[in-house]
């Protein structure tokens, strides 16, 4: 039987950070595996926010460095440049045309987007949704792993499909995102999401140095203000970061002591650095040799690009057929 497809999706925002890592990544590379994975940098999101041109070819060799330093394996799965198969925005102009803008009004990433961005509150934001739609239909993707900020665009994802099946004929199965063990991770001020706008991130290619700094000082449980307070882990972003890091025994033991004052945030951060460290080192190296290695890269994309078009080619010839035309199709 064939293997049943998953896509997602990561924007090419120059480095990847641990919250992108652990929320989204780990279940991309763990796919790989049990179903046929189509991996997109999606340069044309990246363009519905201002952005400096000279940057770009940095931001998506970097942002294919990183898939691939973290274990996409791109003989195994497509890992490709999402403007070069057009065929992405072609069929999201058909899918524009039978989505309501009402829909698109009320996604809350549109919503918080023209809150970051009042002067620029172009067609291509309110527009996100569907492209990221067509990113994941045009290859009848079963799967999207993501963090679950992305779950809102999952769910416009299904009724668009459905909408298309309903006016046109059964076309496209309905996608499922898959949420990670940890799918949310706060920044290190402990508010608000992981974000590279917001600088409160973690980046992968950190030095253990750097990360310490990061770290020693991120907001943990508010209400223990002394090292003698308990404290309590279930309110506390350090422990998110345990769960998504530290192996059982680490998370029980800091749980346990951490809940008697038993060790201070200090003590429990150094456990989560060694810990996150363990994980990320073998990574750096990676990224470190590929960075030296742009044509492989570039080779890689476009052995991505052919492979890809080639299913969303197919796509679209079936999507025309439904539409009733016929001419050059
Ligand atoms: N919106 C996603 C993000 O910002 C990126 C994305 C675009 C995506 N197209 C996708 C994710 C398709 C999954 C599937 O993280």
């Amino acid at each position: 039987m064939e293997k049943k497809r998953v896509f997602s999706g990561i924007q090419p925002s120059g480095r990847l950070h641990i919250g992108n890592y652990a929320s989204a990544m780990r279940n991309m590379i763990a796919l790989q595996d049990e179903y046929s994975c189509v991996y997109g940098i999606v340069d044309y999101h990246a363009f519905t926010i201002k952005f400096e041109p000279k940057e770009m070819d940095d931001r998506v060799f970097n942002c294919a460095v990183d898939y691939i330093a973290a274990g996409i394996n791109p003989q195994k799965s497509i890992l490709m440049l999402q403007s070069t198969v057009s065929e992405h925005t072609e069929l999201a102009w058909i899918l524009n045309t039978i989505t309501p803008i009402s829909w698109l009004e009320r996604v809350p990433t549109f919503k918080e987007k023209k809150e970051q961005n009042p002067h620029n509150v172009n067609m291509g934001l309110l527009d996100y949704p569907v492209l990221m739609a067509a990113d994941i239909i045009i290859y009848k993707a079963a799967v999207v792993p993501v963090g679950d900020d992305q779950v809102p665009h999952l769910e416009l994802t299904r009724e668009i499909a459905r909408r298309f099946n309903s006016l046109f004929g059964e076309t496209f199965p309905e996608p499922k995102e898959q949420l990670a063990r940890v799918s949310r991770i706060l920044g290190l001020d402990g508010v608000n999401k992981m974000s590279k706008s917001l600088d409160n991130c973690i980046y992968l290619d950190e030095t253990k140095e750097e990360i310490w700094k990061k770290l020693s000082t991120a907001v943990t449980d508010t209400d223990r203000k002394r090292r003698s307070d308990p404290g309590n882990p279930d309110v506390c972003n350090i422990f998110t970061m345990h769960k998504a890091f530290s192996p059982k025994k680490d998370i029980d033991h800091c749980t346990r002591e951490c809940r008697k004052a038993g060790i201070g945030c200090l003590d429990c951060k150094k456990i989560l650095l060694d810990n996150m460290f363990t994980e990320l080192e073998p990574i750096q190296k990676k990224q470190k040799e590929l960075r030296k290695k742009r044509e492989y890269i570039y080779d890689v994309l476009h052995d991505g690009k052919k492979r890809a078009k080639k299913i969303a080619v197919e796509t679209m010839d079936e999507v025309y057929e439904k539409l009733g035309i016929k001419v050059f199709h």
